[in-house]
């Protein structure tokens, strides 16, 4: 049934000017962008954000990479959108990432500690509804 997704373009992306890109892709797939910011995080909006990876190896310098520029939100709608935004943006592992999604097409390991892998989009319907209330708070 139709869902919304909250889709990040993280700070990678942003910086590496590919957020327009990416977008388009979503928006090319045939999902509406309803709702569109950007801005630079707030460690608290990140750290309700991130709340399930708290302790992991990754989250000092997840939370420290999220932080260190401006990202894009958006939330898109659709039939499906959450697992269908997932499938656009292909693994977590940017290295692995099938060619063909945004992150096999656009990103690669730096050799940080944490994985740049360009987007966030939301894995559930409460996950979702959960995220747009962090990203969208109005
Ligand atoms: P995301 O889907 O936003 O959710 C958590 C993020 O943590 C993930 O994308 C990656 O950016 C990062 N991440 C997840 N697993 C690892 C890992 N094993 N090592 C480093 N970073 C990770």
């Amino acid at each position: 049934s139709a869902e919304r997704t909250l889709v990040l373009v993280k700070p990678d992306g942003v910086s590496r000017g590919l957020a327009g890109a990416i977008l388009a892709r979503v928006e090319a797939k045939g999902y509406r962008l309803a709702q569109l910011n950007l801005l630079t995080a707030k460690r608290e909006q990140l750290e309700a954000h991130y709340a399930e990876h708290a302790g992991k190896p990754f989250y000092e310098p997840l939370l420290e990479f999220m932080l260190s520029g401006p990202v894009v939100a958006a939330v898109f709608e659709g039939e499906r959108v959450i697992e269908g935004f997932r499938a656009l943006a292909g693994a977590t592992d940017p290295t692995t990432a099938a060619p063909g999604t945004i992150r096999g097409d656009f990103g690669r390991d730096w050799g940080l500690k944490v994985q740049q892998n360009l987007v966030h989009g939301s894995d559930s319907v409460d996950s979702a509804e959960r995220e747009i209330g962090i990203w969208f708070a109005n």
